[in-house]
């Protein structure tokens, strides 16, 4: 028995919010104005006059190359046999996850990692995907055509035949958005695990396994699920509302750090209406959100609650042929070029990240006799 003092709480905010954990020069999502730059450039440019590849590397680098490519890369022997082995049922994330560790087994990733690791691993994740996708069809996978940049590749390994331009620019959109936004769960834990001083692979395992929970990377595919529960438009009033009303989230509203509208829906608005086969989903998704913005205004009148990227989302993904749950895959393919460039970024100048934490039990006691 000793009679040291127990600490005195010190104060802490749940779920970290507000608090600064780190310094970057990759992003800048300002949520009161619903702004998003990717060092320095406005996410509406980028879509417009960018491309996936181009913005992966203004990530890595810091240079502009509008003209720079990356087709998808090879699948190593071991992982397409991990991936033969994979049940049918498994969830893509899982598939993904699970690709991307037996990845880094394969590969030599010493400390410090480079832009080459971060290419290597951007390039190779969505021929995996796309493999799994086409095995648990009973289908082979095709390999990288190298002609293709990743968006097209991507596609033309999915479907076995070559995406038409349209269809491969709303999926490069798509893409763009989801590269990189600032310290959210995922970016996080990414950098967490390299400040260890582990590898990118780890670090992006460790990624992918947080975009997984529903609160962060699954909200697309319950869009499409909410949207066909309402059905039509003249529905949408009464089930928005008894949906709120049996404590129910609207999924694709709501952001930890947007209060306006974020700019990654409004590009994705323009780029599904911009589509020439006009996405089913899309004027069911405009009708819908019409009314979910008005009804949450009126539940909550203190809390913007705006529309996140997730719920454009869904028509985009929906339109170019995704089956929904594929959708928290395809965001994770995308936010590869964020993770990476964080990953480079901590460990450019790396410090351990070890946060501290209120000790809230039993003060010391002694074993029962
Ligand atoms: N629908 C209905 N009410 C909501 C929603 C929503 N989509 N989002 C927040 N609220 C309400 C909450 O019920 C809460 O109300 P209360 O104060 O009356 O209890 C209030 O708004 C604040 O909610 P919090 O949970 O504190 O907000 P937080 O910042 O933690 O949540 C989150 C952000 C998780 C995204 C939330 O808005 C949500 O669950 N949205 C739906 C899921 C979704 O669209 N996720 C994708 C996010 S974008 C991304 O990850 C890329």
């Amino acid at each position: 028995m000793t009679d040291l003092p127990m600490p005195a709480p010190r104060p802490f905010s749940p779920g970290l919010e507000g608090v600064v954990a780190g310094e970057t020069s990759l992003s800048y999502v300002d949520g009161e104005n619903g702004r998003l730059l990717y060092r320095g450039y406005r996410i509406g440019d980028l879509v417009e006059r960018g491309t996936y590849p181009a913005v992966a590397n203004l990530l890595w680098t810091g240079d502009w190359d509008a003209t720079h490519r990356l087709p998808t890369a090879p699948i190593p022997a071991p992982v397409l046999s991990i991936l033969r082995a994979l049940p049918a049922e498994t969830k893509p994330m899982d598939a993904l996850r699970t690709a991307v560790s037996a990845w880094g087994a394969t590969q030599d990733l010493p400390w410090p990692p480079t832009v080459e690791h971060a290419r290597a691993i951007t390039s190779f994740s969505p021929s995996a995907l796309a493999a799994f996708a086409r095995l648990r069809a009973g289908l082979e996978p095709v390999e990288p055509d190298p002609s293709l940049d990743l968006v097209e590749g991507f596609l033309y390994q999915l479907k076995g035949e070559r995406p038409d331009a349209a269809t491969a620019r709303a999926l490069d959109a798509y893409f763009i958005v989801g590269a990189e936004h600032g310290f959210n769960a995922s970016t996080f834990t990414a950098r967490v695990v390299i400040s260890t001083r582990s590898d990118i692979a780890s670090a992006l395992v460790g990624a992918i396994g947080t975009m997984k929970g529903p609160l962060h990377g699954g909200a697309p595919s319950e869009v499409v699920d909410q949207l066909s529960r309402v059905g039509s438009a003249d529905h949408a009033e009464a089930w928005v509302r008894e949906a709120l009303a049996n404590g129910e989230r609207l999924m694709g509203f709501g952001h930890r750090v947007y209060r306006a509208y974020d700019p990654r829906a409004a590009a994705l608005r323009k780029v599904a209406e911009a589509m020439p086969t006009r996405p089913d989903w899309l004027q069911l998704a405009i009708d819908v959100e019409d009314v979910a913005l008005r009804v949450l205004a009126e539940t909550h009148p203190d809390r913007p609650l705006k529309t996140n990227v997730e719920f454009y989302a869904a028509p985009v993904l929906m339109g170019v042929g995704l089956s929904p749950d594929l959708f928290p895959a395809a965001f994770s393919l995308s936010r590869h070029a964020g993770w990476t460039a964080h990953v480079l970024e901590q460990s450019a100048n790396n410090r351990l990240i070890r946060p501290d934490v209120n000790y809230v039990g039993p003060a010391e006691r002694d074993l029962p006799a």
